[in-house]
């Protein structure tokens, strides 16, 4: 795993985007895994620029969302469709056609089982982006989950309806259940890329990185991943007990690439 350190929520976005850039050019038909929540907006906002300015297109690229709401429909404001679509597909070059997100009505099992065979049959995912919740969760993972889950139903913690109540007017109906990729799904992603900014994901940041590998910490699986890279702001990095062998880490890989050896 590779921390990378910045200072501001600004920084992880432009780390972030540059990262996902320089690996759509380099595979243009790349299937990219995607994630909701507050934390990839500036970086959407970044790779918005980078599609208006025309050095990137997503024309070639498919996407899969790890995860959806049960209960509400498409065109639900809170819908994590209908937040793609707000805050990246309107703005690129993609084909809403080749753009999957786990459909949240009807029967959910199957709706489950056939987004994971979907995932399957194209090849699954070269890059997957990643945010985390304040209680350790990948997608819709909560604590608990199985390390060896495919995508299937989620029961969401109180903590999770907490956090995420702020998108809800009080009166709304808020949903408790949700289909999230499974851990196993996401770590089958060729590239991982999790970016956190913020002091309420210093704890789960700690957690994830330097605790032990526990279903109780689902982000710790990546412990696991070959190729995972973590951008953190100072904030969220706040409890990291090796941070700046983290930092030596960044300095030492950008010398050893500048070099001419
Ligand atoms: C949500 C999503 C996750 C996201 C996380 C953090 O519930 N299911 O994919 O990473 O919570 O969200 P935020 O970035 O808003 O803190």
């Amino acid at each position: 795993m590779q921390v990378v350190i910045v200072n501001s929520e600004q920084q992880v976005a432009k780390y972030g985007a540059q990262f996902c850039a320089q690996f759509i050019n380099q595979k243009i038909n790349a299937t990219l895994g995607l994630a909701t929540g507050s934390t990839p907006l500036s970086l959407y906002q970044e790779l918005i620029n980078k599609s208006s300015e025309g050095s990137l297109s997503f024309a070639a690229v498919t996407s899969f969302n790890l995860d959806e709401y049960i209960g509400i429909t498409e065109d639900h404001p809170q819908s994590y469709r209908f937040f793609m679509n707000q805050k990246l597909f309107n703005h690129i070059d993609i084909n809403k056609n080749n753009t999957y997100i786990p459909i949240g009505m009807g029967d959910p099992h199957a709706s489950a089982h056939e987004y994971e065979n979907r995932l399957k049959e194209l090849g699954g995912i070269d890059l997957q982006i990643l945010g985390i919740g304040s209680n350790g969760h990948i997608g819709f993972n909560e604590p608990s989950s199985s390390l060896a889950s495919r995508t299937r139903v989620k029961t969401l913690t109180a903590q999770t309806i907490a956090d995420n109540s702020r998108f809800f007017s009080a009166d709304e109906f808020q949903p408790s259940l949700a289909i999230t990729m499974g851990i196993a799904t996401i770590m089958e992603a060729k590239q991982v890329l999790l970016l956190a900014t913020g002091e309420s994901k210093a704890t789960a940041v700690r957690d994830f990185i330097e605790g032990p590998l526990s279903a109780s910490c689902p982000a710790s699986a990546l412990q696991m991943h070959p190729n995972t890279i973590v951008i953190v702001d100072e904030k969220a990095a706040k409890l990291l007990e090796h941070k700046a062998y983290y930092q030596q880490v960044k300095f030492e890989t950008e010398q050893l690439e500048n070099s001419l050896f």
